[in-house]
Parts: structure tokens; sequence; C-alpha cells
């Protein structure tokens, strides 16, 4: 493979990099071409588009990498979520707790199974769904049933934290949920392919889990796919079926499931991909490293704030500190594979106009919370209700993060920040 880390960077009379994108996924491309049209030649050849022997690889591939016994490949992150949480029996007329700072799809999935989403915060430090704040809710839930006055909203069924930006959610609490109150976990990994909790693969960490191969994300196809992983053999078997028209054998349809199937050419690109992620995750473990020190040294920051998870609380809302930009925590257990990287900002909006003029490219993910989606306006939840994912929407920033990206680029992002400050 050609280098990727030999990108000639134009700069300006000072020396500054012209630009820096939010992610440039033509010097990935750049240093694959050749393997890369290769590969969608291969399927071309064979003239098998959907399902087939590139798909049965890349899912053993994707199982042995997460750790999980079966892995089913599917038409996108968005499906792999509602197969990940039919498979681990949520039903029309359920409930299902999950953070209101994410993704729209890995709420709407909750109601394309027919359940009710239940947000709840996140934490302050992680932006990840807080454990004790779920368990609150668990315990206000049993506590109405058993006074016979129970909650509008159905069973909860399952847990879905969404491992956010590539740093797993606090995996032990929630798997001491899960047995306190008999309820499935289902991961939203869809930004964490490769990370870890404790040694353990995100998509081994629930009863399903759920990968997105968009193309902005870690391991990306050239179009739409997913996949789901599980430990469960029955499972795996019921989402096969499920992603194709809920079918043991063709033309018999014993559930109501569609058409989610994965085509192989994103299989066949996704494979060669494979064999380059290990490197990726940990390049953008090393740009993440010169990030934090290069804003440990301006003066910007004062350092990760603390997460539950390491025993400190720090779910508290006001930054007291000071310091006009502050950094996500770091869970000690959390392999982090930076699908972002993310600064909590004063005067947000600003900033990133600043940087934009620069030609420095960020994206706030996620400006509004899952609660306050016109979409989710029938929960009646309003503003103040979830207050630490209201504030994180108002100050997160993700800055540029890609494998290829080079110092000199983050050390003019951090720069172009310093100078807006001062
Ligand atoms: C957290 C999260 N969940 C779900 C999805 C949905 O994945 P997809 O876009 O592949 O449908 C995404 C990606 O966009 C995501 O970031």
């Amino acid at each position: 493979m050609k280098s990727s880390l030999s990108f000639p960077q134009k700069t300006t009379a000072n020396g500054a990099p012209e630009s820096v994108p939010l992610l440039d996924l033509r010097r990935q491309y750049d240093g694959l071409r050749a393997e890369v049209l290769a590969a969608i030649t291969r399927v071309c050849d064979s003239q098998s588009f959907i399902l087939g022997p590139e798909v049965e690889a890349l899912e053993g591939e994707i199982a042995a990498l997460t750790g999980a016994a079966c892995a089913v490949g599917c038409a996108s992150g968005t499906e792999a979520l509602w197969l990940a949480l039919v498979a681990a029996g949520v039903k029309p007329g359920d409930s299902v707790i999950t953070t209101a700072f994410s993704f729209f799809a890995s709420a709407s999935a909750i109601v394309r199974a027919g359940a009710t989403p239940v947000f709840v915060d996140v934490d302050a430090g992680t932006l990840n769904l807080d454990v004790t704040l779920v368990r609150s809710q668990l315990q206000d839930r049993r506590a109405r049933d058993r006074q016979a006055a129970p909650t509008q909203s159905g069973k909860v069924r399952a847990i879905l934290p969404v491992h956010l930006y590539g740093q797993c959610a606090d995996m032990d609490g929630f798997d001491r949920i899960a047995q306190e109150f008999e309820i499935g976990i289902v991961e939203d990994a869809a930004q964490a392919i490769g990370a870890e909790w404790g040694g353990r693969g995100a998509g081994s960490l629930g009863v399903t889990a759920a990968f997105s191969f968009y193309p902005t994300k870690n391991l990306s196809a050239y179009g739409e796919a997913g996949i789901v992983t599980t430990n469960r053999a029955e499972m795996a078997e019921h989402m096969r079926q499920l992603r194709n028209h809920g079918s043991p054998r063709r033309y018999y349809h014993r559930e109501f499931g569609w058409n989610g199937r994965m085509d192989a050419i994103q299989a066949a690109v996704l494979r060669v991909k494979l064999g380059h992620i290990a490197d990726w995750n940990r390049r953008r473990h090393e740009h993440a490293a010169t990030y934090d020190r290069l804003f440990a040294e301006s003066g910007l920051s004062s350092g990760q704030a603390s997460d539950r998870s390491s025993g400190q609380t720090s779910n508290q809302i006001s930054d007291k500190s000071g310091v006009p930009v502050r950094l996500l925590a770091r869970s000690p257990q959390a392999k982090h594979v930076f699908h972002q990287y993310v600064i909590r900002a004063q005067r947000r909006d600003e900033l990133r106009k600043f940087l934009a003029d620069r030609k420095i490219g960020s994206e706030i993910y996620y400006p509004l919370p899952l609660h306050l989606q016109p979409a989710f306006s029938y929960l009646g939840l309003k503003a103040g209700d979830l207050p630490v994912a209201e504030q994180a929407a108002r100050e997160v920033l993700a800055l540029p993060m890609f494998p290829e990206l080079t110092e000199a680029e983050i050390r003019w992002v951090v720069e172009s920040i310093a100078d807006f400050y001062t």
C-alpha cells in the first residue's frame, strides 16, 4: 500500500495549510485505489450482486474483529438497528430506553420496531447515556407498576446505549442494570468499529449490536451498508430472515421482514478497508493525543473531564474552570476509536464561523437533542427536561479527524482556535 501520510498540503505564505477538511476520503482512496477497484471488478466478474460469498466473508471477518459469534450484513446502520432491536425481542407497544444525544436513527429505529423511545440524559463527561439516570428511570417505573399505576408506555424491553464518537458507553454499569432488571442491552455501535470496553470489542457487549458503514464512518462503504452482531446463533438466524422479507427459504415468509440485504460491491470494498482499520484507528488515536497535548500547551483547555465510570462524578453542568475549551472525558475502561474528536467550546457558533473563514472544517454532532426533535413532540418532552444533552447541543464542535490528517494540520486547527479566543 502507498503511504497515506505523504500527501502534499498546499500552504499559505505564512506556511499554514490552505485548508483543513473535517474529513478527506480522497486521501484514503488515493492509497487504496488499485485494491478497491480490483475488489469491485471481482464482484462484477462474478455477476453476484446481493448477499453471496463476499457478504458472507465480510460477516466472518467482522465477527472476528468484534469478538461476537455472528454477524449479519445489511443495507445500512439504520436497518441494522431495527434488526438488532427486533431480534432482541422488542415488540410493538414496548418501550426502549436510549440517549437523547445521538443521531436520529438511534431513536427512529425504536419507533420502526413499534416501540416508544424513553429518552434519558447523558453523562456530562463522556456525553454517553448516563447509567445512574437509567437506573433511576427503571426504579421509578418499577415503583409505579407496584402501585398499580403503570406508565403509559409499555414494558421497557431493552436499553440502547450509543457508543458516541467512538467511545463505548459504560457497559459495566449497563450489564449490572441488565441483570437487575432482566432487560436486554442493544448496542448502537454505529460509530465504534474496533472500540473496546474492558478489553472486549464493541459489538460483543450486548445481546445484539448495530454498526454503520456510511461513507463517513471509520470503516466505510462506497454507498450504504451496515451490519449486526450477536453472540446468539438463534438471533443471528432471525436477523438473516428479517433482512430478507422474513423468509426462511425462498418465497416462504414466516413474518414481516423487509428488504434489508447488503450488496456485494459494498462487502468487497469493506473487506479491502478492513485490512487497514487497526492502523487507521491507531492513527486516529495518535491525532487525538496530539490535539489533547496542543490544547493543554495552548492553555485553552484544562484537560479532560472525569466520568462516572472512573468512579468520579461529572454530571455537573456548569463549567467552573473558566477555560474556553473543554475536552470530553475518556473512560479508563474504554479503547476509544475517535470517530470524532469533539470539544465543548464557549461561543461555539462564532468559533465555527471563524474556522470556516480559514477553511477549517468542523461539524456539530448534534445541534438539537432527540427529545426536542419535532418528530418526537408526541412524547411531550420540553426544553429543560434533559439539561445535560441540551447544553452539549449548544457547545459541542467536532474538529478535523481522519487517519491521513497531518500534525501540521492539527497544529493549525489548534492555533486557529487560540487566535479566536485571544
Ligand atoms: C449513532 C448512529 N446510529 C445510527 C446511525 C445510522 O447509520 P446509517 O446512516 O448507516 O443508516 C448512525 C450513522 O449515521 C449513527 O451515527
